[in-house]
């Protein structure tokens, strides 16, 4: 599919990309009248369980967006390697500082804000007898991004328990982002789903994302069974084709896939860290990337590329399975990377 793995006269060019600090707070105000929004999508950055670093192809990412300086970037989940009762809340804290050091604020630092949503490895939502399973994974997750939300850009609604679940607009865009850190995503929060997605701040012309860390249906070789997808995606599913969702994006699939399922137009993000997994239906793994969204609010249009962190050579659709088939989960058709947002009346 893509070039070997050289590409180190570009990585050397990309290292040598340097952050240009910006005046404290200058990022608050989320501006760009006018001009399309790029935005940069990530996921699954996490190394072996405890790990304070990252391995290389992160650092590539992190360098490429910094040279690409999109407007925003979303994490779908798993910055760091949680997960583990053991972990001790020294051992998590320190994981927090080190997303800080090497993910976070290199790019805040450029002034590109970092919007995250939860995954298992950060504070699974797991439970045990109705009590939360990796509580103080939550809560050290919780004390991490309350610290940072005010580098958010203002036009953060709905954000009661961010960054667990919580709704963002920006200009174009009307961004939500679900607590589906483990297979289930609770009535209550369905229902918040629900009253968000008709939200008075979404304006009719926005682009509408949703962001979950696990996806509705199944995308990757292991990953097809309970536990790895949300369960009872199909009302889940129903739900957001009801409100006009634009795209829904996950991770820890760990395999790039855009997708249409269950009537709804789907992105599986690849990991931009270690672990790369292979497509059902696939023979070869889907390399670290990530992805670039396009938007271009005024004639309606979104182009997304997927950026190959080992060669960095653009990946293509037509290496990718036609369609994934997984008994007990829904079917998903491989669909453009261009397209155009329908009308909404
Ligand atoms: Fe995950």
């Amino acid at each position: 599919m893509a070039a070997a793995a050289s590409g180190s006269a570009l990585e050397v060019l990309l290292k040598k990309v340097a952050a240009q600090p910006l005046a404290s707070g200058q990022n608050r105000n989320f501006q760009t009248p006018n001009k399309p929004l790029r935005i940069g999508l990530i996921s699954d950055l996490n190394s072996s369980y405890g790990s304070t670093s990252y391995g290389p192809t992160v650092e590539r990412g992190v360098n490429l967006l910094l040279q690409q300086k999109p407007d925003l970037v979303i994490c779908a989940g798993d910055m760091v390697a949680g997960q583990k009762t053991s972990l001790t809340d020294r051992q998590l804290a320190a994981m927090w500082e080190g997303f800080e050091t090497f993910v976070r604020r290199p790019l805040e630092t450029a002034g590109i804000p970092l919007l995250p949503a939860m995954g298992n490895h950060d504070a699974s939502s797991q439970q045990s007898q109705g009590r939360w399973i990796y509580a103080r994974e939550r809560q050290q997750a919780s004390r991490f991004w309350s610290k940072h939300q005010d580098a958010v850009p203002s036009g953060l609604t709905e954000a009661d328990i961010f960054p667990f679940q919580y709704a963002w607009h920006g200009p174009g865009l009307f961004l939500v982002v679900m607590d589906a850190s483990s297979s289930t995503v609770s009535s209550a929060q369905r229902q918040w789903l629900t009253r968000t997605l008709n939200a008075p701040q979404r304006q009719q012309d926005d682009l509408c994302l949703v962001v979950g860390h696990l996806p509705l249906t199944a995308f990757s070789q292991g990953r097809a069974r309970a536990g790895e997808c949300i369960h009872d995606a199909a009302s889940l599913a129903a739900e957001l084709r009801q409100a006009d969702v634009d795209l829904v994006i996950s991770g820890h699939h760990h395999a790039w896939y855009p997708a249409e399922a269950l009537g709804l137009r789907l992105l599986s993000l690849g990991a931009m860290g270690s672990g790369p997994r292979r497509l059902l239906g696939s023979s070869s793994a889907s390399p670290a990337s990530l992805t670039l969204l396009d938007w271009s609010a005024a004639d309606q249009s979104i182009s997304e590329r997927t950026l190959n962190l080992n060669s960095f050579s653009e990946m293509q659709t037509d290496q990718l399975p036609t369609t994934i088939v997984a008994p007990g989960f829904a079917e998903t058709r491989r669909r453009h990377t261009q397209w155009q947002r329908p009308q909404r009346g």
